[in-house]
């Protein structure tokens, strides 16, 4: 398994582009199912968890080609199989996306239940229900999900706690149901708005994308389509915040700082200076003395669970008392015993940490454990004295396109080795 070896101390300097957005793509690339005809999607991020969910694509029928870097042309007009296996799902859990869209198109699914992972229980209870209520007959199988609905119908569906997969996995499948299908509690993340964005562009008829209260009016078929994927509203805060932890300066251009307003707030509050400049570019410049924070993740638009373990590094070379408390998901606090590793005083009470604010992280070998916890080490890692091995980096190239290489480029030294543990 990779590893990246980091000296720190460089403060970041100069310019970074920002990928697509990894969380937008995978829905959207689900939805191809759902087309009667080729869907081409530009700024898709080249990562890991794009490439496995082509393949589950593939095993369904939909023929991927990739056309360059960063797009990549779905043919979805033969689907031969309704059944995504278990050794794909339990790669990527984001899998569970094709159940919506499958059994609106085929009006069956088998899909392998995702299983835990190190975040949390993350059921899919809330999907399941959903589509129960549009008239699906659903049984748990074998760790399969087997779906079967001859027509599905527009319901109201009310979400209780936001759910981001389940709004999506609603979305996709109400765009082919008769009638009318009005989610409550949906979703708000800017990941939802460009699902209808795309869904809306192959013919589907959708009111309220970003609105707590979403109406679908069914249609009889979607077209193909040509689509641009969202920046990386995660990637750019993990940017601002490189930018903070190493008292850098660092243009940011192609990322959205509508996205990102939480926690744009929450870095300035913090000390660091933050401003767009022209043509959408965001300019941070980190050269301050750190305050300390108070951050609870709320959905959008409040602050991202998916940024709190990369604003807990930052908050742990602030000056003073910081804490954070996770509301969206009940274990992702795996960054905390790795970043005490690096010296960080951290305090773990139920949902919050508290943290003391040192004056320097200290290199030592760490262990990614999912893909934000190892943004995290990475971004300790630019801080501190000596040099920092962070192993298991495979859980970053999920979900960051080229991290080394763009963090390289900022002046920062950061090198992968290949191979270990
Ligand atoms: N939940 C349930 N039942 C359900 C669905 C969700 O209890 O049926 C719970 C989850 O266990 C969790 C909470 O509700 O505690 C929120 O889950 P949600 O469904 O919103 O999350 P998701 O769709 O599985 C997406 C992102 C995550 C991001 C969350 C929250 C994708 C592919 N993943 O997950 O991204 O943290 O929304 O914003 O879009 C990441 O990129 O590192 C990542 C984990």
């Amino acid at each position: 398994m990779d590893k990246f070896i980091i000296y720190g101390g460089n403060p970041l300097r100069g310019r970074v582009r920002i990928s697509g957005s990894k969380n937008a793509a995978l829905p959207i690339l689900c939805s191809s199912i759902l087309s009667g005809g080729v869907c081409t999607y530009t700024n898709v991020p080249d990562l890991d968890d794009i490439s496995t969910v082509c393949k589950v694509l593939e095993q369904l029928g939909v023929v991927p080609e990739k056309t360059g870097k960063n797009s990549l042309r779905l043919h979805p007009q033969n689907i031969t199989s309704h059944e995504a296996p278990y050794d794909l799902v339990k790669k990527m859990r984001a899998s569970i996306l094709v159940l919506g869209p499958l059994l609106a198109r085929l009006g069956r699914a088998k899909v392998s239940l995702p299983g835990g992972c190190a975040i949390g229980v993350r059921p899919i209870d809330m999907h399941l229900k959903a589509f129960a209520k549009m008239g699906a007959e659903i049984d748990l199988s074998h760790g399969y999900v087997v779906a079967r609905a001859d027509k599905l119908r527009g319901t109201r569906i009310v979400f209780d706690n936001t759910t981001v997969g389940g709004t999506e996995n609603v979305m996709m499948a109400a765009c082919l149901a008769e009638g009318t299908t009005v989610i409550e509690g949906a979703a708000k993340e800017p990941e939802v708005t460009d699902l209808a964005g795309v869904l809306t562009a192959m013919g589907a008829q959708i009111q309220g994308a970003g609105e707590s209260t979403m109406v679908i009016e069914g249609v009889k078929s979607l077209s193909g389509t040509t689509y641009e994927v969202i920046p990386d509203r995660i990637e750019t805060g993990t940017f601002l915040v490189a930018a903070g932890i190493t008292k850098g300066r660092v243009t940011i251009e192609g990322g959205r700082a509508a996205h990102v307003t939480a926690v744009i707030e929450k870095l300035m509050d913090m000390g660091l200076s933050i401003s767009e400049g022209q043509g959408g570019l965001i300019e941070v410049d980190g050269g301050c003395d750190l305050k300390p924070v108070h951050v609870e993740t709320v959905p959008y638009p409040g602050f991202p669970t998916d940024m709190q373990a990369q604003i807990m590094a930052l908050s742990c070379v602030a000056q003073g008392a910081s804490s954070i408390t996770e509301n969206i998901f009940e274990n992702r606090f795996m960054h905390v015993p790795e970043l005490v590793r690096m010296g960080a005083v951290l305090d773990e009470k139920g949902r919050t940490v508290l943290v003391q604010g040192i004056e320097r992280f200290q290199g030592a070998s760490v262990m990614a454990t999912d893909l934000r916890a190892s943004a995290s080490l990475v971004l300790a890692g630019l801080n501190a004295l000596g040099y920092t091995e962070v192993r298991r980096i495979y859980h970053l190239d999920r979900g960051y396109e080229g991290l080394d290489a763009k963090l390289t480029a900022l002046g920062a030294r950061v090198t992968r080795e290949k191979g270990g543990l």
